[in-house]
């Protein structure tokens, strides 16, 4: 695969970026990450993806040995050395090793890497078009007092499983619930259900999680995309039964922008024909990826 990464504070190809299988990172999930997007030639919203990423190595006390500008530095170089226009960008920060024969994260030092490698969709083009078809699946989300969602984590066996079932049930992705029948969110994405306005000529409303979901950065720019928009936007609990009744539904994440449902548990989204996602979808759609070139939210990798 076409890329480049760094790992022990140099830049390495692919192949060579390997970490001990004693680092807590592998053995315990001790660690956090981000991940940004590079599209034709830019970074979109590296800052906002660096404010996140740093809010949340001091949550977890992880110090990475990099300043910011120099972890941005990392990230353009990766991406340079990649040679990549579209590019999926990863920082990451483990727990590392502790002293031999310690148990105590205090005595662990902290590993910094990051790579660059072609974009990944979590639904590519062909498949937006078509819209994904989505499950709620059984396990339950972990709870947000035993690992809190918004700091970004690589607890997933709740998704993987949910993917799983997903499969299992001729589904294509999962959403997961807090346990208490409200909707969070799926392996990599958040979820938003439309309503149409009340009466004609109301704008149409969209209601997102507030609480127990990462909060995206792709989630952020459709919400503000929507107020701008003129739409309303709900942050709150959002039921899954209130979520069967949507007229549109979508999901948000850096790996694609936003992506069309098609389908929930084999029920086509508001009784629409396939490929149809409704006005909603379409206009935040466009306008995320007209965001692109808007030098505020786009700023070209360093070359
Ligand atoms: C669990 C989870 N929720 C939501 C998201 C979407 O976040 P963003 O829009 O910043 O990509 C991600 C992204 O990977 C994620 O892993």
């Amino acid at each position: 695969m076409q890329g480049h990464a760094y790992i022990d504070g140099n830049f390495v190809a692919l192949e060579d970026a390997k970490i001990s299988i004693f680092d807590w990172g592998f053995l315990h999930s001790d660690a956090t990450y981000d991940v940004a997007h590079v599209w034709r030639g830019r970074f979109f919203r590296l800052d906002d993806h660096l404010d996140r990423f740093e809010a949340n190595l001091g949550a977890l006390r992880l110090n990475p040995g990099l300043s910011r500008a120099q972890m941005r530095e990392v990230m353009h170089e990766c991406v340079r050395r990649a040679g990549l226009d579209d590019a999926y960008v990863e920082v990451l920060c483990t727990r590392g090793r502790p002293a031999p024969g310690s148990r105590d994260p205090r005595t662990c030092v902290n590993n910094f890497m990051a790579f660059a490698i072609p974009f990944v969709w979590i639904a590519d083009p062909d498949k937006q078009r078509r819209g994904v078809d989505l499950v709620v699946g059984t396990p339950q989300r972990i709870p947000p007092a035993s690992v809190d969602p918004r700091i970004k984590n690589y607890h997933w066996m709740d998704f993987v499983m949910g993917l799983f079932e997903a499969y299992d049930r001729g589904g294509e992705t999962v959403v997961l619930t807090d346990g208490a029948g409200h909707i969070t969110e799926g392996p990599g994405f958040n979820v938003f259900a439309v309503h149409a306005g009340r009466s004609p000529g109301a704008p149409a409303r969209l209601v997102t999680p507030a609480a127990g979901v990462l909060e995206g950065i792709s989630r952020r720019t459709l919400i503000e995309l929507a107020q701008t928009a003129g739409l309303g936007v709900e942050q709150r609990l959002l039921p899954v039964d209130e979520l069967r009744r949507a007229d549109e539904i979508f999901v948000s994440s850096t790996g694609g922008g936003l992506i069309p449902i098609a389908t929930l548990d084999g029920v086509a989204v508001g009784g629409r024909q396939a490929g149809d996602f409704g006005p909603v979808s379409a206009l935040l759609q466009q306008r995320y990826w007209d965001l692109h070139d808007d030098p505020q939210y786009a700023q070209p990798v360093r070359g």
